[in-house]
């Protein structure tokens, strides 16, 4: 998060003595990303947290790859992902490549007695169905419909739903997730043409503390590879924290559409970047207002991209049956553009109430086995008149 956030209690200056009122110091952590160059945060904990007491255990959740080479556009029915009680079993890889995976997910459990931590990858987690609170040792962010959760890379969380029927779409990334530069001026302010702006972006205010002895188990990824450590203190006890590295929050339903005369090209809107991939927010919105305008897209080649769809509500102007939770994978080196009929029946229409996550990556994904699984192999021949 490229702005300062302050919560709980912090000395006045960074790496000096801060007691507890019993006089024993504070641990102070500092915790970087980018080596020592990207954002970091200055944390106060009530015990050091570095006290490892077992390692338990160790396996693999890498995804299974069905088809690394492939031409071939794909739709995956993303709500046929079956329920799982435990929130990491319930996420399935349907996509991935060398810098991100694409994971649909339907946990009907809290997380209960463990925390966790992924090493290798930030988490956008986009709240498809579901209601709850995201809790992490640098704060807890309510969620709800249509909030993206940010958790960067080595966030200690948990995660409460209040219901069993969630729906998660979820991008991890090897690479930082940003909001785009180009509506930042030199400070890292977000300039009068972003879609949205600070007010939007929501950040941690209630900090749990726990200053607890035990064994707390914590499942943290690396190498994707899944490691049980048991700890010997509470992992949420940190008293305060300053700096730039922390989860937030922004909803889709705050994303201010860009609109024009003619069609505008995706990038007007790009909610995310990395130098992988870009995440893009279709909301609901006016057409394009030209007398002779053409709402529905042109046919379009990205000859170099993958371009991932999920559909979250409304009606998809540009496809024919496509449902909520549905994704579509349109892939690199072939062209793609509206269904048959779809062009001439977007013509005088003056607004949709689509809402669409978009994910462009800039290498090829692969489709796993859990994508065959809920996928539709007929759907690249839907063009066919
Ligand atoms: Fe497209």
């Amino acid at each position: 998060m490229p702005f300062y956030h302050k919560l709980g209690k912090i000395p006045p200056k960074r790496h000096t003595q801060f007691r507890k009122p019993d006089g024993s110091l504070y641990a102070e952590q500092l915790f970087g990303t980018i080596g020592f160059d990207g954002m970091s945060t200055n944390s106060y904990h009530e015990h050091r947290p570095t006290q490892v007491k077992a390692i338990k255990k160790q396996y693999s959740v890498a995804p299974k790859i069905a088809k690394a080479n492939h031409i071939q556009s794909y739709r995956l029915k993303g709500f046929q992902v079956k329920p799982e009680n435990d929130y990491l079993d319930s996420r399935k890889t349907v996509l991935t490549n060398s810098d991100c995976s694409i994971i649909l997910a339907a946990p009907k459990q809290s997380t209960k007695d463990y925390f966790y931590k992924n090493t290798d990858a930030d988490e956008l987690i986009f709240i498809h169905k579901g209601t709850g609170k995201l809790r992490t040792h640098l704060g807890n962010l309510d969620f709800k419909y249509g909030d993206y959760l940010l958790v960067p890379r080595g966030i200690i969380y948990k995660i409460d739903f209040d219901t069993k029927d969630n729906r998660l779409f979820i991008v991890e990334s090897k690479r930082p997730i940003y909001t785009p530069k180009r509506y930042r001026n030199w400070f890292g302010q977000l300039l009068e043409h972003s879609p949205f702006c600070e007010r939007d972006l929501r950040q941690p205010q209630e900090l749990e503390t726990h200053n607890e002895k035990g064994d707390f188990l914590m499942k943290v990824k690396k190498q994707d590879d899944i490691f049980e450590m048991v700890y010997a203190t509470h992992p949420f006890d940190v008293v305060g924290y300053d700096g730039y590295n922390y989860p937030y929050a922004f909803s889709i339903h705050d994303f201010e559409p860009i609109t024009g005369r003619i069609h505008q090209p995706p990038p007007v809107h790009q909610t995310f970047e990395t130098d992988a991939f870009v995440v893009c927010s279709f909301v609901p919105r006016l057409y394009d207002y030209h007398p002779d305008s053409i709402p529905a897209p042109y046919n379009h080649s990205n000859i170099d991209s993958d371009e991932v769809l999920y559909y979250v509500d409304g009606d998809f102007m540009s496809r024919n049956d496509v449902a909520a939770g549905h994704i579509s994978l349109h892939p690199a080196g072939i062209p793609h553009g509206p269904h048959p009929g779809a062009t001439e029946r977007s013509i005088g229409k003056v607004k949709t109430d689509e809402l669409a996550v978009m994910v462009d990556t800039f290498k090829p994904l692969m489709v796993t086995e859990e994508a065959l699984k809920i996928a539709d192999e007929e759907y690249y021949k839907s063009w066919v008149e």
